[in-house]
């Protein structure tokens, strides 16, 4: 692999990106979640299981059905925004391993194990892929506002019931009111997160 990113585009993606809770009056186009996902699809999991699964609300119908469970300080901000995605993993992601893996039988190595390993195994990779989505979402200009302040219990009886998905967490999507930003809390040194040895 050759070539970095500029400056301009770091910036988009890390140095200036914020968390945002209020946002412009400015719809997301209908073909960005398909842009943000087939760029995140592409970042890497374990034996490419892609545990994660969105949904994305955008209707008011749909936003009614996500509001009972949000936490009381997320409401507000999620109803306003233009998208909310509901980043959920597929707790029996074994069962596309032979179309995601198809060089060996990974599914036999996860099949049998029992549902709390199933679901830990689906939490890193969906949440790595959760990862990847938010950065792929800040490189098409939007800005992101994730949230884990909800009922999970709830948000899976109103979007995922019947399936083997869990919701993960939520991210609010869209363009960001720069001026309602409070000044960026302080980040962990390189020193003070990092050894080399
Ligand atoms: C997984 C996750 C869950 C979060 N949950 C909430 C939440 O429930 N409510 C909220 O207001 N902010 C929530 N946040 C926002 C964080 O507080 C914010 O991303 C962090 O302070 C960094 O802010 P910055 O990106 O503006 O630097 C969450 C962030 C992440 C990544």
């Amino acid at each position: 692999m050759s070539g970095v990113m500029s400056n301009e585009d770091l910036d988009l993606i890390f140095r200036k990106a914020r968390t945002h809770s209020a946002w412009l009056n400015k719809s997301v186009e209908d073909a960005l979640p398909t842009q943000i996902y087939d760029l995140a699809k592409m970042g890497p999991t374990s034996a490419n299981m892609c545990p994660m699964r969105i949904i994305f609300v955008k209707s008011r119908e749909a936003k009614e059905k996500l509001k009972p469970a949000l936490d009381p300080g997320n409401v507000d901000k999620t109803m306003k925004a233009p998208v909310t995605a509901v980043i959920g993993m597929d707790v029996h992601f074994y069962e596309k391993l032979p179309q995601l893996f198809p060089h060996a039988d990974a599914k036999a190595w996860f099949k049998d194990l029992p549902e709390n390993v199933l679901e830990y195994i689906a939490l890193r990779n969906g949440s790595l892929q959760g990862g990847y989505f938010m950065l792929a979402a800040r490189a098409l200009g939007l800005d992101c506002g994730p949230m884990s302040g909800f009922d999970n219990a709830k948000v899976d009886a109103a979007f995922f019931a019947g399936t083997r998905i869990k919701s993960n967490f939520l991210c609010n999507l869209g363009y960001g009111d720069a001026s309602k930003l409070h000044p960026r809390s302080p980040r962990l040194r390189f020193e003070e997160a990092c050894k080399m040895v």
